[in-house]
């Protein structure tokens, strides 16, 4: 009965997530050159202008450029002095993702419920206004410099927040296909994946839905590990990865090197149809991994029958994996910028609800290869 009593207390708490997310708002990166970076993002993977802050907006010491894809909102923001915050972030890190801001009903209860229970606040509930309504925003810090910023616009009708203006341009490349973030990948330093998966749980609510062991990823040269956090709806995924030894020098390792700390590794943004996507982000420049082609002489040995032809996928070097769900398309950038930091994962998901686990090896050696490359392994 007693046992009943508090088993029925647990589900009763774990229904109430104290901290409800619909998803991710935008991610913002800090760069050495946002206005650069900005036409980059649109020619390259298809993002249009969406709203513009800077000097004429009435922001003395930074510009920043939003630029959108159906549901998915960057943020490129640079400094025009050497003395902020943001000039030190991209002197330390490179460019690099700065803020994982999260869509919330409520962003002084999400600071309130998350500050109380241990995260590190960056920013106190704020109400910025303007002519087309409030925005609340408030944040705290997660793995390294990161922060995660609450975002409540249900109040706002502008183009993206109060202190920006529309950014109209005759420049306006199509869409590559890309939808919405799907999951961003944290690297943090040696024993710290724990603390981190901690972290998500106690303070933002988040369940350990997957791990992947150092025996899961691990090459001939190199290992890592990784859990999966997630929030209540699954809306939500911060898979947090930690190196692991090898022979020689994984690619966390290389990150954390380069990075200058713990940060943002990759965000995975998700296509409903893979091929004609990458084939588009092919045609405009973009560079990715590339595992050896006899992957594709036993890849349907082990996933299975697919909907897709395999001729495409050999040729634009797409991945395929499958779980109880179903199977998923994935494949991987090369670095976005000249450090070998962050990259982005293109993903089509067919019923999997997993990240590519039969993937891992094939595509570690192809990191490892790109590494021996740099002199980095
Ligand atoms: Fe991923």
């Amino acid at each position: 009965m007693e046992a009943k009593a508090i088993e029925s207390k647990k589900k009763g708490e774990a229904e109430k997530d104290f901290l409800p997310l619909s998803g991710t708002d935008y991610v913002e990166f800090y760069v050495g050159n946002a206005k650069q970076a900005a036409h980059f993002y649109r020619s390259a993977f298809g993002f249009n202008a969406l709203a513009y802050s800077g000097p004429e907006t009435g922001v003395k010491d930074r510009t920043s450029y939003a630029v959108r894809q159906d549901r998915l909102t960057l943020v490129l923001t640079s400094s025009l002095r050497p003395d902020t915050d943001i000039a030190q972030h991209v002197a330390k890190h490179g460019d690099g993702v700065k803020m994982l801001a999260l869509k919330v009903e409520d962003a002084a209860s999400a600071w309130e419920e998350t500050t109380k229970r241990g995260g590190k606040s960056f920013l106190k509930p704020t109400t910025l206004t303007d002519d087309f309504g409030k925005l609340v925003m408030s944040g705290i810090y997660t793995y390294g410099e990161t922060v995660h910023l609450f975002i409540e616009r249900k109040d706002y009708k502008g183009p993206f927040m109060p202190g920006y203006k529309d950014w109209k341009t005759a420049y306006n490349p199509p869409s590559t296909g890309l939808k919405y973030v799907d999951h961003c990948v944290g690297n943090v330093g040696w024993n710290q994946m724990n603390k981190w998966v901690k972290y998500y749980e106690e303070v933002m609510g988040f369940r350990n839905i997957l791990s992947f062991d150092d025996k899961d990823i691990s090459t001939e040269y190199s290992a890592l590990m990784s859990k999966v956090m997630s929030n209540g709806n699954g809306y939500v995924k911060f898979p947090i990865n930690e190196p692991a030894k090898g022979k020689k020098k994984s690619q966390v390792e290389e990150y954390l090197e380069f990075y200058n700390g713990e940060g943002c590794q990759h965000i995975a943004m998700a296509t409903n149809n893979i091929i004609e996507t990458v084939t588009e982000l092919q045609n405009r420049g973009v560079e990715f991994l590339r595992v050896p082609g006899n992957y594709y002489d036993t890849v349907l040995d082990r996933v299975g029958k697919i909907d897709e032809d395999l001729a495409p996928l050999k040729k634009l070097g797409i991945l395929v994996d499958r779980d109880n769900e179903g199977y998923l398309l994935q494949i991987f950038t090369k670095p976005l910028q000249d450090r070998p930091t962050l990259f982005f994962e293109i993903i089509q998901r067919k019923g999997a609800t997993s990240f590519g686990k039969g993937n891992f090896k094939a595509l570690f050696e192809a990191l490892e290869r790109e590494q021996e490359l740099r002199g980095n392994l």
